[in-house]
């Protein structure tokens, strides 16, 4: 928290295709762990004394724009500020018939995340065994879901029990293995999945996954989307090198990032919201109030205190 500071600016205004927009929403997620740090990645560093950004829902003040006016509200990626200007490009606005939240969660890039994974690397075929760690988060939570639409057995690790639950009794996993009790995962995987794991949706990494791949099938598919239980490490671990493995299985691992998909969010928001619309998909979110609560909401995300995706509402 040290590390984070409130500070106040002159209110801007809005020149020429510009809109001056009020944040409803903001979202906080993993990957600006990675952005804290000098290193190479494929989002830029932050900056020592420059504001966070992120994904955000706002409304729109003023429009200096044809195409938007006050009351229309945009999603857009924007600086953490409670009142800023934007290039009118840079914005989508949004259908208000769906909550907003939607759109920083289900209808956004965590579903799109979960969508593009499971579709275009993990290849479900019913009766598959899917297994999926941090299950009870935003990408999570969608992955599970869409395994269960694609006929897939399903398997859920999370860290608490009441993730377990909601994952067992609402969105109707098969199994639940809770890591932070389970003292030997390598068994819990094993019993969990006694017909082996033939698709495996990786949200955090480290040993958690090392017991994952001891159980894969041949033609398993890895789909490497996160690996939050070392983003605080500053070196890598060296775990079980599962290479020897994957010759062996002829197994396929392998790592995106959502906006390789770009190009086709359009079909993937049309999916997940025909699924939502039909009953088949439920949206779940943590959502705290209070600008001033950011930086420790973005920080609760490495303890595990959200249940699918964690928003702020900064609207008061
Ligand atoms: N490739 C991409 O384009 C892409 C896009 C979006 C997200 N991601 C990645 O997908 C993963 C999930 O992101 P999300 O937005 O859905 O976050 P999230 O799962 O909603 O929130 C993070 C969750 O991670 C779990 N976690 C935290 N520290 C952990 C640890 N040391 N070991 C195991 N689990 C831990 C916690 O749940 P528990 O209670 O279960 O510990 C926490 O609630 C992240 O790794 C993220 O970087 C990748």
């Amino acid at each position: 928290m040290a590390n984070f500071e409130l500070s106040e600016t002159e209110l801007p205004s809005p020149k020429d295709g510009e809109l001056l927009v009020k944040s409803l929403f903001i979202s906080v997620d993993p990957y600006m762990r990675s952005r804290m740090s000098d290193a190479k990645s494929y989002v830029p560093s932050f900056e020592v004394g420059k504001p966070m950004d992120g994904g955000v829902v706002a409304e729109v003040i003023e429009s200096r724009h044809p195409d938007f006016a006050a009351g229309d509200a945009v999603l857009a990626h924007l600086q953490w500020q409670e009142i800023q200007t934007v290039n009118a490009q840079q914005v989508n606005k949004l259908d208000k018939s769906v909550p907003l939240s939607y759109y920083l969660g289900i209808l956004g890039m965590p579903g799109l995340t979960a969508y593009f994974g499971m579709n275009e690397i993990g290849k479900p075929v019913a009766d598959e065994t899917v297994v999926v760690s941090g299950a009870g988060g935003a990408v999570g939570m969608v992955v599970c879901q869409i395994a269960r639409i694609k006929g897939c057995r399903v398997v859920a690790i999370s860290g608490s029990d009441d993730k377990n639950a909601y994952l067992k009794d609402v969105l109707k996993v098969d199994k639940v293995i809770n890591y932070n009790t389970e003292k030997n995962m390598k068994a819990a995987i094993a019993r969990s999945c006694p017909d082996g794991v033939d698709v495996y949706y990786d949200n955090v990494g480290g040993e958690i996954s090392d017991a994952v791949f001891s159980h894969i099938n041949k033609f398993a598919r890895i789909i490497l989307c996160g690996q939050i239980s070392l983003y605080n490490n500053t070196e890598i671990p060296v775990g079980p090198r599962p290479q020897p493995l994957m010759v062996k299985k002829s197994a396929l691992m392998q790592g995106f990032i959502v906006s390789n998909y770009s190009a086709r969010f359009g079909e993937g928001i049309h999916q997940l919201a025909q699924w939502l619309g039909e009953g088949k998909l439920t949206s779940s979110e943590t959502i705290v109030q209070g600008f001033e609560t950011l930086p420790e909401t973005f920080i609760s995300l490495f303890h595990g205190k959200n249940t699918g995706k964690l928003l702020v509402n900064v609207s008061d």
